[in-house]
């Protein structure tokens, strides 16, 4: 009886903790078909946009054997890494951040749909 009243708090803390994690990451998979056309995420694969691989915490523009738009490569000099808050205001609308990307893609159109693409990303990252 006394190992389960002092187990059960913990696994219940344990549950709550993972599934709000799979959810955000989960929903996130399902928001990343609408970038699949030109990324993948898991592997070091440039397609018509660079892998995603470890995008948390890079330089824009810097991703090793791809060929940026000069617009991406300048941003990247001046200072933009991509984090929840760049990743989010460059979601929402490419051209906002780097007004002439190559990223042909129009953007995410609610908050939530963003915030769980990048927790998807995250996955694959090192630095978050
Ligand atoms: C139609 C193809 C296309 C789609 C769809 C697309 N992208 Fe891109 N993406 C690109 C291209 C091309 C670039 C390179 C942009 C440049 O050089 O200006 C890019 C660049 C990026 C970058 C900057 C990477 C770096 O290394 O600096 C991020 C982050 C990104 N895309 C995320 C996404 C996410 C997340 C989605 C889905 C919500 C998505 N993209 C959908 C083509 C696409």
């Amino acid at each position: 009886m006394r190992v389960f009243t002092a187990l059960f708090p913990m696994s219940l803390a344990l549950a709550v903790a993972s599934g709000a994690f799979a959810q955000d990451a989960e929903l996130g998979q399902k928001v990343f078909n609408k970038c699949k056309a030109c990324h993948v995420a898991d592997q070091e694969t440039n397609r018509v946009g660079p892998s995603l691989k470890g995008v948390i915490g890079r330089t824009a523009g810097t991703y090793a054997g791809y060929s940026y738009s000069p617009a991406m490569k300048e941003a990247g000099e001046g200072g933009l890494v991509w984090n929840d808050e760049s990743l989010t205001n460059y979601l929402r609308k490419p051209k906002d951040v780097v007004p002439k990307t190559k990223m042909a893609f129009a953007g995410l159109k609610t908050d939530e749909d963003i915030a769980n693409v990048i927790a998807y990303l995250k996955q694959f990252s090192q630095n978050q």
